[in-house]
């Protein structure tokens, strides 16, 4: 079996000679951070070695629930937010028909998502989407009190229990929750909902191998047990002990940290298989949450290419020189189409007849890497074989060591988000939440 792959010429160039290599003894320093806990944010590393610790009898219950799902619904919803729901978008799409959402493929449920927002457009066309469908939901939420989450499922709660029926309902409504507190918690047990535990020691942004990844992911109908071998599989070796030089989380962390230190602020990722754009959305909140504070840390952006080659691609040529880029190529799609000759050849397009869509997509890719680079913009790229379960395991811990790796080397706590709290606490000031009182006095008299 292959493994993705990480490629750094591009941008090692851009780089004193040797920067690398002088820069080992941190790495590793901040690779003994993670392995024995003793870093910032210590008590949040259960994703650390969750992938070899997930057993045979956990993928079977979670493989049971999702089965329960597929058979008694046409939609299920997942409702969730950040890293309540980011991991399981970014897999199921990633591994999705591109029209799947317009029609029900086979036998597997059309999945959609609610609790991510608070469009009041959004949920009433739910609402109204949902009418005259047979669904199910699974509410996905840590703490168990986020309002957009907890909001979107007060509403499909209602709504499945008056559709169908209260015995009906809770058959196919799933909580992923904490073991003891939290709304979500007690309606789960009130209600006599099947719940699944998100463990107290992984964070939202790391805990798509968890229940909150895999159920979705197994009702959508993929193998959870490939994605898992994957993951495990890239444990082994980003581990501590395999040499620095093939070891492609820790090369990762010490470039883009050599990089940021060079006036590289910003990393853009990119991809180009549309599929990939809820990956980006994971892995910017992924790297945005646990990098973006005490003043530090690369910006995490994202784009897909060739369509945004067409709007952000003058920026990226041509902008202010301080980002590099990380491209995802995935080495060969799952379908095979030619691009067709054609007798009248008006749109002047018969010098690409014959050849495979995915070769005018690569020439598309190496020529933007050529000139991205003549702009000084360092490219790393990260190729994937193709799009399966067991490749994107391997992506998603390859991500989530790195981000540790390169947390610590950045000299942050990349456990922890204090700054997503502070909206909230205005928000519910304003809302006249009970317990914000003062807040909201406070707030008032700025107005
Ligand atoms: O990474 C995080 O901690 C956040 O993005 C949370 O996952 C998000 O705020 C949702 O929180 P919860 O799962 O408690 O509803």
């Amino acid at each position: 079996m292959e493994n993705i792959h990480l490629n750094i010429t591009k941008a090692e160039q851009f780089l004193n000679n040797g920067a690398i290599s002088a820069y080992e003894p941190q790495v590793k320093s901040a690779m003994e951070l993670l392995e024995k806990g003793t870093g910032a944010g210590n008590d949040f590393l259960g994703w650390l070695h969750l992938p070899s610790s997930i057993t045979p009898d956990h993928l079977a219950d979670l493989k049971a629930t999702a089965q329960v799902l597929r058979d008694n619904c046409e939609v299920v919803v997942v409702a969730g937010i950040g890293g309540s729901y980011l991991g399981a978008r970014a897999v199921i799409e990633s591994l999705s028909n591109s029209f799947g959402w317009l029609k029900k493929e086979q036998d597997n449920p059309i999945i959609i998502y609610a609790g991510n927002n608070i469009g009041e457009d959004y949920l009433a066309e739910l609402t109204d989407y949902l009418k005259d469908k047979k669904f199910g939901v699974i509410n996905i939420s840590k703490s168990g009190t986020t309002t957009e989450t907890a909001l979107a499922f007060r509403l499909l709660k209602k709504q499945c229990e008056e559709q169908r029926g209260k015995d009906m309902a809770r058959k196919v409504i799933v909580a992923i929750t904490d073991a003891k507190k939290g709304a979500a918690r007690i309606t789960a047990d009130k209600e006599g909902y099947k719940s699944f535990i998100i463990p107290d020691n992984v964070g939202g942004r790391f805990s798509v191998l968890t229940p909150v990844g895999l159920l979705p992911i197994a009702t959508a109908g993929y193998d959870i047990d490939q994605l898992v071998q994957g993951a495990c599989d890239m444990e082994e070796l980003t581990a501590i002990e395999k040499p620095f030089t093939e070891n492609p989380a820790a090369i990762y962390a010490a470039i883009r940290n050599l990089l940021y230190a060079n006036g590289k602020k910003i990393e853009i990722l990119v991809n180009y298989q549309p599929k990939l754009h809820y990956m980006m959305e994971w892995w910017k909140q992924l790297y945005g949450e646990s990098e973006g504070k005490d003043g530090k840390g690369i910006f995490p952006a994202s784009v897909d290419f060739s369509t945004d080659l067409h709007s952000m691609g003058q920026w990226i040529q041509e902008g202010e020189r301080t980002i590099f880029e990380t491209v995802i190529s995935v080495e060969s799609p799952n379908k095979h189409m030619v691009v067709p000759s054609d007798e009248e050849n008006l749109d002047g397009l018969n010098f690409l007849a014959g050849k495979r869509v995915d070769e005018v997509n690569k020439m598309a890719e190496l020529g933007t890497q050529l000139a991205h680079v003549d702009g000084e913009v360092p490219n790393l790229r990260i190729s994937v074989p193709t799009l399966n379960e067991y490749y994107i395991g391997q992506l998603i811990y390859f991500f989530e060591k790195a981000c540790g790796i390169s947390g610590y080397l950045l000299g942050v706590n990349p456990f922890n988000q204090p700054g997503v709290e502070a909206y909230k606490k205005n928000m519910f000031a304003l809302l006249g939440k009970p317990g914000y009182e003062e807040e909201s006095k406070k707030i008032q008299a700025r107005l």
